[in-house]
């Protein structure tokens, strides 16, 4: 009878349908219902940590937020102070010379352009080479392009890296795209620039887009400085990285990154973003420079604060029974998982049962099982407490 029928049932795209739930995200809920009950949750899960951003990037945002010209539509162009900035920064980091208007280009955060990427660089049933387990942004991009992900697991034995020589040819014949992740999420691995150097290479021989995301870049410990791909000398000719602030300057509410590298593409990059979105807030750019600026007064102590965490919590972990490896760079510890639970298993008792949120490796993808992931992103004795109430729960 009319009018009685259920709902229409709308259309979903076909890659909607391939793309996994994100890893967390049941997580708050399950947080709250228990934080009611009057548990005190130690949420050790996503990479946000507790800590304040630069005082002069609060102190100029305050200062432009009050001025319209800032309130106005910034589009692809953005603050050119702010790409200028960038080109400094990069040139006094990696001793690297960019032209500011074609080879760095500001972004809503680092997610959004790894993701868009994709879609400028993959047609339907191309390949896209992807670590597992990984942020999960690299395999979105390339789903949402219609793309196939290829997904290399990434292992102890291979020091958490892609074995760029034994992957098939039937793969690499048609792979466009390979994702590269160091100081990586969520292992916490390193390479050295001779990886990067033969990763080059390799993309060059095979015409693939060699994307290097670089978001923990300047997180690293005990005098370690991260290599970045355009140190490379052909670096420019295939790769772009990623950079962002959210990590390095304590702001991953505010949304902004950058790309830089390979002029082409970023200008397909760019032509992707016109369609989605006008740009980061220029305000929040403006404060950006100033973060950037920042940088050699204001980062060697939270550096020292993500230290003395990474300490105090290896520490407290292997005194609770745990395996795990003192970390060069990151804010994660990447811990195996006690005998007898698996990663979402040992994840789903330590939040119900000790109070503690941790990400399971496996919610990474597949190459995670057998790892749970610690965030350094609450204080020494929090990260004590917590690896003490997982040490019972390992016990039983
Ligand atoms: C490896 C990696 N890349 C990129 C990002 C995203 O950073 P942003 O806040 O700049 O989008 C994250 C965030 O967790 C990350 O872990």
């Amino acid at each position: 009878m009319a009018g009685e029928e259920g709902p229409p049932s709308l259309p979903r795209s076909a890659a909607l349908d391939r793309l996994p739930s994100y890893p967390l995200a049941d997580i708050p809920e399950r947080k709250r219902a228990l934080a009611e009950k009057g548990v005190d949750v130690i949420d050790l899960g996503p990479g946000d940590a507790n800590l304040p951003p630069p005082p002069r990037a609060v102190a100029r945002l305050h200062e432009v937020v009050d001025e319209p010209r800032y309130s106005r539509y910034g589009f692809q162009l953005g603050l050119p102070e702010f790409r200028e900035e960038v080109a400094a920064w990069m040139k006094a980091r990696f001793g690297v010379s960019l032209d500011p208007f074609r080879e760095i280009h500001p972004l809503v955060g680092s997610k959004e352009g790894i993701t868009h990427l994709s879609l400028a660089c993959l047609s339907p049933g191309d390949v896209g080479i992807v670590p597992d387990p990984a942020f999960h942004a690299y395999r979105g991009g390339v789903v949402l392009a219609g793309g196939e992900p290829h997904f290399v697991p990434l292992r102890p034995e291979n020091d958490f890296r892609i074995p760029l020589d034994e992957l098939p040819d039937h793969v690499v014949e048609r792979a466009r795209i390979l994702f590269l992740n160091y100081p990586n999420n969520p292992t916490a691995a390193s390479v050295d620039l001779d990886y990067l150097e033969r990763a080059v290479a390799f993309c060059r021989k095979n015409g693939i887009v060699l994307v290097h995301d670089q978001a923990y870049s300047e997180v690293a410990f005990d005098g370690y400085h991260p290599p970045g791909v355009l140190q490379v000398p052909e670096g420019r000719s295939v790769a772009v990285e990623f950079h962002s602030l959210s990590k390095t300057y304590n702001m991953t509410g505010w949304r902004l990154g950058w790309v830089a590298g390979n002029r082409e593409l970023i200008e397909s990059l760019v032509r992707v973003k016109s369609f989605i979105d006008t740009g980061p807030f220029l305000a929040v750019q403006a404060a950006g420079v100033e973060a950037l600026r920042s940088h050699r007064e204001w980062l060697p102590e939270n550096v020292e604060t993500f230290q003395r965490r990474r300490d105090a919590a290896v520490m407290a972990l292997r005194k609770a029974g745990f395996t795990l490896e003192s970390p060069k760079a990151t804010m994660y510890l990447w811990v195996s998982v006690p005998e007898g639970f698996s990663s979402e298993g040992f994840a789903r008792e330590a939040l119900d049962r000790a109070g503690v949120v941790v990400m399971p490796g496996s919610a990474l993808g597949e190459g995670g099982e057998g790892f749970f992931r610690i965030a350094l992103t609450d204080t020494e004795e929090r990260l004590q407490e917590g690896a003490r109430r997982l040490g019972e729960l390992r016990r039983g």
